[in-house]
């Protein structure tokens, strides 16, 4: 698919098939990942990839114990058609049951540790939504990783302690029978000419 086509497309998706993604879209995705921009060029982020369901579920449902926000209102909601744990007091996992949740993890004393994971996210959801894998951005990663739990998934991975998790992105295929989500208006007056 043409790019300009890709980035109209590309649509939050948290209800998934319980079918796994073949392991060669996954390495387009990722690859996806590691060739996108890097404050420096330093490359100081780290992919970690976890098809466990059962390590994802727990990590999930850590992660939506530990976030606080608002619930959604009739007028102010993320999405209908795809409902966001603010949006659906029913869903435990902030996961969404992805069958692939990859933590992108960076440096804690690097000024542009937020920025080089959001860059390489965008990258991969691209490269997802051409590939028809379905994909949706997590913020505030190190939620996920607050309990014992976590800090045991941690030390299992290898995760190095200067490093935090910035974010996870959730792969996997839509749900058969789900219309693929339509984008909210665009606000153009967000755009200033001078
Ligand atoms: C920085 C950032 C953090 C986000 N965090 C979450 C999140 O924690 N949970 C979630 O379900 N969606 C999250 N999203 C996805 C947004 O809700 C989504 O991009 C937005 O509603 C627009 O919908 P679209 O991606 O389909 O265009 C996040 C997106 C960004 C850019």
């Amino acid at each position: 698919m043409d790019i300009l086509q890709t980035i109209l497309h590309r649509r939050s998706i948290r209800r998934f098939d319980t079918r796994q993604i073949e392991e060669e879209t996954l390495q387009k995705i990722l690859q996806a990942g590691l060739y996108a921009p890097s404050a420096g060029g330093r490359q100081g982020v780290i992919f970690a990839v976890s098809q466990n369901r059962e390590v994802n579920e727990r990590l999930g449902k850590i992660k939506r114990a530990n976030s606080y926000f608002r619930m959604s209102t009739a007028t102010r909601y993320v999405s209908r058609e795809q409902p966001s744990i603010v949006d659906d007091a029913k869903l435990t996992n902030a996961f969404y049951d992805a069958p692939t949740v990859i933590t992108l993890f960076a440096p804690k004393d690097f000024l542009f540790a937020a920025e080089d994971c959001a860059v390489a996210a965008e990258n991969m959801m691209l490269a997802a939504d051409a590939l028809g894998v379905g994909s949706c951005y997590i913020g505030q990663g190190w939620t996920a990783f607050a309990a014992p739990y976590g800090q045991d998934i941690l030390r299992q991975w290898g995760i190095r302690t200067d490093y935090y998790a910035v974010m996870q992105l959730l792969l996997g295929y839509p749900r058969p029978g789900d219309a693929h989500p339509q984008a909210k208006p665009r606000n153009n007056a967000r755009v200033l000419r001078f």
